[in-house]
């Protein structure tokens, strides 16, 4: 075996070596990160069948990936948590104990890279070399695997010097879990079609993450959701930071003066759009640049202040629904050097999915191979396809996101899927607060998870419930103490773009109209801008926000920031249903906030009518 000739690390050497003696592959690849051997993977990928070239003059150096229909999103009902103890890894997580799971994974491995080339990966989250980063070592025997890493992470050679002999590295496991018996031919996507073969494993204490039987965004690219927050977050408790599932970008108002900002949506909720937001060009000078769209390492710096980079490289989105209208800096983000998986094909070797600009197609081939018209009934690209894209491709990217120290967070914002209830935005009373609407986030599924109830609510606590490598109530206790020991907390606020009304209609446009949102948070941030308070928190009038270029009436406003009574009565019982769950170690702070939110529901009439309220309205920031 030729061994990388800076790789000086004995701990990574034998780890390799003994996962080479129990997959057996046919061949070894040490990966060196270069443009020319990218290229190659992708010329042996179109080749084997798994990559479709698309047409170079329409979409240069792109390729089109479908997947096995099995295996077309995380698998939550197969991802683990093996701490030792099994409370540890608390309620919310599925949890075996280590030593029986490294059984079964040594059974699973045993010989399952028979017949396919293994790929070593050296990556590193977050700039190489800089102190905030991780360096995680990835095996592989899916080159498709190793082609979306090279995008999403930073692989390097590099990572061996900064590694040295003795730095720390997360070992990566990974296997599409098919060995080819010898004369058998492959297919274009291997994997364990039956989902109780799949396993997406973590062992906490061990910081190594093993993956078998996916070929799928974070069930198999293991920087991401493995590395990046499951392990992070665990490591974030220990060492007193934050690894959250939280997109970050910079918001530059008139004057030139800059804001970062944190939010945390669940999976396929508009992270990325928001992160990539095109002001309405009504709102003259206002402008939103883009650290980050999945994920966010947030750590107290030496002011004591809260700042965050953004661990990868690249952005994994979701496909459908993304237009020039809606997010033109993603679209131009994927015209090239972009891999996509699960979507259309179009007769002129381009890529269609869903929502896309213009009308659809007469004819194209769907995400499984199968020609498509727009009368036949099924969708053409997969709910959860997906594009695979450099960030640096990106016009709104911020020019601090490679800042490996990070950028100054100001807020929060959290923000879930939900029909009802959930007004358009409402800024925490404090903290404490804002720790409670983090931890009672709740969210309509998405496709972005198989076996998701797809629309059906759910608590997903700081969008972070498929993330938290640990359980989740300690989690909750962590945030509380990092708002004690930080200075200048950021303020914490709600937001819900996708409340309907009675005909099921959204009430809110979304998109770049979530301009008007995000300035009157950032004005509240610097104590600019005016609210009132509510039995929920503080809200901006009508009159608060920046209206030009919409047409938006009073009344629609007052519909989308309704407080119903009832319907939070409900909310919170559903709440309490989430905290019962996890009562053995839920922090009584947040106990305490229930009982003043109940209360203050309670005395308040059926209907909250702050907007029309005749109370001067104070600057309480
Ligand atoms: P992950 O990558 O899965 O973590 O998700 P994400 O939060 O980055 O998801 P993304 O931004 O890709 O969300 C995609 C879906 O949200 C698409 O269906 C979009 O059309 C929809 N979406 C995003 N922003 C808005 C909005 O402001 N309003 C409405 N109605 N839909 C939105
Ligand atoms: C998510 O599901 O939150 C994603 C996509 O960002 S995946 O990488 O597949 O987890
Ligand atoms: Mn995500």
């Amino acid at each position: 075996m030729q061994i990388p000739a800076n790789l000086k690390h004995q701990g990574v050497i034998q780890w390799v070596q003994d996962m080479i003696a129990l997959t057996k592959p046919k061949a070894v690849h040490w990966v060196d990160g270069s443009q020319e051997e990218y290229d190659k993977l992708c010329d042996l990928l179109v080749e084997s069948g798994t990559f479709i070239r698309l047409n170079p003059e329409k979409r240069p150096n792109s390729f089109l990936a479908r997947s096995d229909p099995s295996d077309v999103a995380r698998v939550e009902e197969r991802t683990f948590i093996c701490s030792v103890n099994k409370n540890d890894a608390g309620p919310t997580n599925n949890w075996v104990n280590p030593k029986e799971m490294h059984e079964t994974l040594n059974r699973l491995f045993d010989g399952c890279m028979a017949g396919r080339t293994m790929y070593i990966i050296p990556f590193s989250m977050g700039p190489i070399g800089s102190p905030i980063a991780q360096i995680g070592v990835q095996i592989t025997d899916s080159a498709y695997v190793v082609t979306n890493m090279r995008i999403m992470a930073r692989v390097s050679t590099q990572v061996w010097d900064v590694l040295g002999e003795d730095g720390t590295f997360v070992p990566c496991m990974h296997s599409v879990g098919a060995p080819l018996a010898e004369g058998q031919q492959d297919v274009p996507w291997p994997c364990q079609p039956d989902i109780k073969n799949k396993y997406i494993v973590h062992f906490p204490e061990e910081r190594s993450i093993w993956s078998y039987g996916s070929g799928y965004g974070g069930n198999a690219l293991l920087g991401k959701k493995c590395l990046a927050l499951r392990i992070a977050s665990v490591m974030a408790h220990d060492e007193g930071w934050l690894a959250e599932h939280m997109l970050i970008l910079g918001v530059e108002d008139p004057n030139g003066e800059k804001t970062y900002v944190a939010a945390a949506f669940p999976s396929a909720c508009g992270k990325t759009n928001f992160a990539m937001l095109v002001p309405p060009k009504e709102m003259e000078g206002w402008k939103v640049t883009t650290v980050g769209d999945d994920i966010a390492w947030i750590k107290p710096g030496p002011d004591g202040r809260l700042y965050a980079i953004n661990p990868e490289a690249g952005f994994f989105g979701v496909a459908p629904g993304t237009n020039y209208k809606t997010n033109p800096n993603a679209m131009k983000s994927l015209e090239a050097n972009t891999i996509f998986t699960n979507v259309a094909l179009t007769d002129d070797g381009d890529v269609w999915w869903e929502g896309m600009d213009g009308p659809p197609p007469a004819h194209a081939i769907d995400w499984q191979g199968n020609d498509w018209t727009p009368d036949c009934g099924r969708k053409a690209a997969h709910p959860n396809s997906r594009f695979t894209a450099p960030a640096s491709q990106c016009p709104s990217i911020d020019p601090e996101w490679e800042n490996p120290n990070g950028v100054l967070i100001q807020a929060f914002i959290f923000g879930g899927r939900r029909a009802t209830t959930i007004p358009l935005v409402y800024q925490s009373f404090n903290w404490n607060y804002g720790v409670y609407v983090g931890a009672t986030l709740g969210s309509e599924q998405t496709a972005a998870a198989i076996g998701s109830n797809v629309g059906v609510v759910r608590r997903d606590p700081f969008a972070m419930l498929p993330f938290v490598g640990y359980h989740v109530a300690s989690y909750f206790n962590h945030w509380l103490r990092i708002g004690r020991i930080i200075s200048d907390p950021p303020r914490i606020f709600s937001v819900n773009w996708f409340r309907k009304d009675s005909e099921g209609n959204y009430l809110w446009p979304g998109f770049g109209d979530n301009m008007r949102v995000l300035k009157w948070i950032v004005e509240r941030v610097h104590g600019r801008a005016v609210s009132v308070e509510s039995a929920i928190g503080w809200m901006p009038r009508y009159e608060d926000i920046d209206w030009r270029g919409s047409d938006f009436t009073l009344e629609q406003f007052t519909e989308l920031m309704s407080i119903e009574a009832d319907e939070w009565k409900q909310e919170l019982a559903s709440q309490e249903e989430f905290f019962i769950k996890i009562y053995d170690r839920l922090p009584k702070e947040l106990m305490a906030v229930r009982e003043l939110l109940l209360s203050s529901l309670w005395r308040s009439p059926a209907h909250w009518e702050v907007f029309h309220s005749t109370e001067t309205p104070h600057n309480n920031s």
